[in-house]
């Protein structure tokens, strides 16, 4: 589908990847196999992103639970972030600034060595921001801000909400506009809580693995219709 010209798009687009290990299952493939297609899945919407001029869009990685699943594919999914990094970015998307939100520190040092290069890397960029949450959660996000801000002397008389929104992890970014949530199940789980706090939701039945540049103009044209108040009338 083609998106229609002036149709409203938002600012910052964050998306839950769920679903890779049903799509696994289904094809009687290991779960692993789910998260090398998420992985593909992952570029493609990126790009498409990037296309259609987003501004923002934080991808959900690894969440801080994610580290209780069983090794084999907590390792995998590592190696795939390796990967990643070592590919670098292609041409498409040679403009993109690419940040690292969440605790980086569970990772090994080659990782987050390689996370914070291409980070610094591409920080001079002038094109789409693509956040990968890894080790990411959204009260872990809170609690750092608030150790920081405390560690910082803040004063609580004299504290704002944009104070705590710029020691998130996502600090300088707009608030989030949409979140859209492929595998049919209608949960926040922790992705973005403070940054998503009037986002609007879109809830899709497709798997992860699955998910096109057809479906994010799907949610787009959903997200279009919505009428935003943010409270007010
Ligand atoms: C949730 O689906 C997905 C994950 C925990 C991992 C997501 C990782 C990727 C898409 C790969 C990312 C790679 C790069 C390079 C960014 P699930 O496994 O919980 O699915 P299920 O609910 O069907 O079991």
């Amino acid at each position: 589908m083609a998106l229609p010209e002036n149709i409203v798009l938002p600012r910052h687009i964050g998306i839950i990847m769920d679903g890779n290990g049903r799509w696994a299952k289904k094809r009687l493939l290991p779960r692993t196999a789910g998260h090398v297609q998420g992985a593909k899945a992952f570029r493609k919407c990126l790009r498409h992103c990037i296309d259609l001029g987003i501004e923002c869009v934080t991808f959900f990685a690894f969440s801080t639970e994610n580290f209780k699943r069983p090794p084999e594919e907590v390792n995998a999914i590592m190696k795939l972030f390796s990967d990643y990094l070592d590919e670098g970015l292609d041409m498409s998307e040679d403009d993109v600034v690419m940040r690292f939100v969440g605790d980086l520190s569970r990772f090994s040092g080659e990782l987050r060595e390689k996370m914070l290069r291409m980070q610094s890397e591409t920080a001079g960029n002038h094109g789409t921001v693509c956040c990968l949450a890894v080790n990411y959660g959204g009260r872990d996000d809170i609690l750092h801000a608030a150790k920081q801000l405390i560690s910082e002397g803040a004063d609580p008389d004299t504290l704002t909400e944009d104070d705590i929104s710029e020691h998130l992890y996502t600090a300088g970014l707009p608030d989030v506009d949409l979140v859209i949530r492929p595998s049919g199940e209608q949960r926040i789980s922790n992705f973005l809580i403070w940054q998503s706090a009037y986002a609007e939701y879109v809830f899709m039945d497709v798997l992860w693995p699955d998910f096109s540049e057809n479906d994010l103009d799907l949610a787009l044209t959903e997200y279009a219709k919505r009428n935003r108040r943010f409270g007010g009338l």
